[in-house]
Order: C-alpha cells, then sequence, then structure tokens
C-alpha cells in the first residue's frame, strides 16, 4: 500500500517522549548465558549493550512516561486525547490492551484504544493509521506509542536471537493542523515469509510444546530487510515526487548496524544524515524508531522544517515507511 497525503486533513506530531529501562546489559553479561563474545556481537550487529525491564516491569510501565512526556511537550493533558494506538508484540497481556490501560493511566476517559500488531514495523503502521484517523476527520489528537519489552519472549539459552534485542518504548502525540507535517506512507507485508521470525504458540493456533520464546532464522530476516529498507523508501520517495537528495534525517529501524549502512549506501544517504542508536539499545522492535528520533531531538539533529525518512522492517514479515516534514522545535 502507499499513499500520499494529499486528500485529508493536515496532521504534524507535536510531541515526542521515549523510555528506555534502567537496567543496562552488556555484550559481556550476555556471555553467562550463551557462548557468544563481544566482538562477535560487535562486529556482527554493532550493539554494545541493550535495556533490559526487570521482571515486574511491562509494557506499560515503561510506556507512560514516554506517554506523559510526550503530552508535555504538546502542551496537552491525557483528557485532550481522543486516540491511543499501542505497536507492540509485548502488550502487558492479550486484554484489556495496553492502550487502555493507558487511557486508564493518563486519563483518556475519551479516547479510543487499542494495540496494534506488525511486529517491529508496528510504528510505523500506527502512524499511517492515526494519520488516516485524524486526516479523516475521525480523530483530533492521537497519542501513538511503539514499544516492547522484547526481552519478556527471549530464549536466554538461544544465542542467534537474545543478543540482538533490547526493551524500550516511544511516543508521539499527532495533531490536525496547522502545518502540514506527513507527506505519505509506504506499508507492506509477506506473510509468506511469516516463519522466518515468529513465535509459535503465542495464540490460537496449536503447536506441541511451545516454549513462548522468539524464533529466528536471522540469515533469511537479514536478506529480507536489506531488500525492503531500500524499496519501501525508494518507492515512497517516488510517489510523494522527491528523491533521497531531499531527505534531512534518514531514521532505518534499528536492527543492525550492517542492515542499516547496507540500505544507506544503497540508497545514498550521506552518513551524517542517518541516525543510529543501535550500539546502546539493540533492536528494541516498536521501540526502535520513536527510540532513534528521540535521540535525534535530544541532540540538536531533529529540527523544523527538514524531512524525515522513517522505514521499519519485522516479523510478518511487514515492513514500512513514513515521509514527515517536522513542524515542531522538540528537545527529548
Ligand atoms: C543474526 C545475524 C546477526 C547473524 O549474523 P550472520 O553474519 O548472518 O551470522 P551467521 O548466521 O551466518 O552465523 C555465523 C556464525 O556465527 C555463529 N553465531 C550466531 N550467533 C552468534 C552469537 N551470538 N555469538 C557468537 N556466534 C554466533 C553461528 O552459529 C555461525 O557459526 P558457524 O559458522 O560455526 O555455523 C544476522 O543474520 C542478522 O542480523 N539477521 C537479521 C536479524 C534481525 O534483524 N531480526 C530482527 C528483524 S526486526
Amino acid at each position: 500500500m502507499i499513499g500520499t497525503a494529499r486528500n485529508g486533513l493536515e496532521v504534524s506530531i507535536s510531541g515526542l517522549g521515549c523510555k528506555v529501562p534502567d537496567r543496562v546489559v552488556t555484550n559481556d553479561e550476555l556471555r553467562q548465558y550463551v557462548d557468544t563474545t563481544d566482538e562477535w556481537i560487535r562486529e556482527r550487529t554493532g550493539i554494545r549493550e541493550r535495556r533490559m525491564a526487570t521482571q515486574e516491569e511491562a509494557l506499560s510501565d515503561i510506556s507512560l512516561p514516554a506517554c506523559r512526556d510526550a503530552l508535555a511537550q504538546a502542551g496537552l493533558e491525557g483528557k485532550d486525547i481522543d486516540l491511543i494506538i499501542v505497536a507492540t508484540v509485548t502488550p502487558d497481556m492479550m486484554f484489556p490492551s495496553t492502550a487502555a490501560i493507558l487511557a486508564d493511566a493518563l486519563g483518556a476517559t475519551d479516547a479510543a484504544a487499542y494495540d496494534l500488531s506488525a511486529g517491529c514495523t508496528g510504528f510505523m503502521y500506527a502512524l499511517a493509521q492515526a494519520y488516516g484517523m485524524l486526516a479523516g476527520g475521525l480523530s483530533k489528537r492521537a497519542l501513538v506509542v511503539g514499544g516492547d519489552p522484547l526481552s519478556k519472549i527471549l530464549d536466554w539459552e538461544d544465542r542467534s536471537t537474545l543478543v540482538l534485542f533490547g526493551d524500550g518504548a516511544g511516543a508521539v502525540v499527532m495533531e490536525v493542523g496547522p502545518e502540514k507535517g506527513f507527506i505519505g506512507f509506504e506499508l507492506g507485508a509477506d506473510g509468506g515469509g511469516g516463519a522466518s521470525l515468529w513465535l509459535p504458540g503465542s495464540g490460537s493456533r496449536h503447536f506441541d510444546d511451545p516454549d513462548g520464546y522468539v524464533k529466528m532464522n536471522g540469515r533469511e530476516v537479514f536478506k529480507f530487510a536489506t531488500r525492503v529498507l531500500v524499496q519501501s523508501a525508494q518507492d515512497l520517495l517516488e510517489s510523494c515526487g522527491m528523491t533521497i537528495d531531499d531527505v534531512d534525517l534518514y531514521i532505518p529501524h534499528q536492527a543492525n548496524v550492517r542492515i542499516i549502512d547496507h540500505a544507506t549506501r544503497k540508497l545514498g544517504v550521506p552518513s551524517e544524515r542517518v541516525v543510529i542508536n543501535v550500539d546502546r539499545y539493540g533492536n528494541t522492535s516498536s521501540g526502535s524508531i520513536p527510540l532513534a528520533l528521540a535521540d535525534a531531538a535530544s541532540d540538536g539533529r531533529l529540527k523544523p522544517g527538514q524531512l524525515v525518512l522513517m522505514t521499519g522492517m519485522g516479523a510478518g514479515l511487514t515492513w514500512g515507511s513514513a515521509l514527515i516534514r517536522w513542524t515542531k522545535e522538540m528537545a527529548a
């Protein structure tokens, strides 16, 4: 699916917040659990450390401070929000939705609230959905959250996944007008590749003795990721009548620095325009892109007037890109 934001009301981002758990887990620490080395992890993924939630911390606990910061930056309170979408594959529980839990905690009593599942692409899908509702007049002010305490579903004996992921969440407030923020979206899914990255036994399909842990074919996902990051971005830019030279800031999903480097090279983005924080957080799934946005805001790289290209990819297999003209000065 590809769409340019031409036909509805103007929509922009007015608030941004993020949160990672306090506990830092280094590569060396993971050697207690699996046969790996700091050198292997750095060389093959670019990751130095990640954050991990405690046993007591659930998605809503990590997301709530991010939501509060985003609302404060937008100058709003929970009661002003009429839509909350939480993109995640690790909700507090299957129901009630984490969005409903957050709505209650924030006092967003007038908000429609639901969770959305699109793997690590979830935040991009959620942005597009919220955009559609705002541009179409169904909502006026939306809170979009992307977050995953992914460590909760990792097998601490599987080195092929344990070293890659981390926990974190980010949130944005999206509002109607006055300026044009969102310019277009490109989203897609290839269910045929679903078993390359999946959680068997996590739903109504029967599996014998499911262990409740993420299973991944790393090489297949690597090939998929390098292809879609480039293709999705190129298709979106073309449909919006823009080129990569127009892009001021490129925010790819933070899965692996080798995947990011490949996409950056193929797209022709100068390295100073690329946001990378996978070294500090690992792959935080739906939290990855909002965390990177917040990092770019706090280091002064995200400024009003800039054209920002974001592309996510992940389980499904899914992918999604968004082009946005940043409209607000903000430090996260
Ligand atoms: C997982 C990934 C880092 C593996 O890197 P790679 O260069 O493809 O490595 P390979 O799978 O070819 O494995 C190379 C060797 O390292 C070993 N290895 C795998 N994980 C290891 C680890 N954590 N530590 C040490 N060695 C490891 C393998 O067993 C293999 O050993 P062998 O040659 O003796 O068989 C890479 O495939 C990747 O990033 N894939 C995408 C994953 C992803 O982004 N998923 C989330 C998407 S949202």
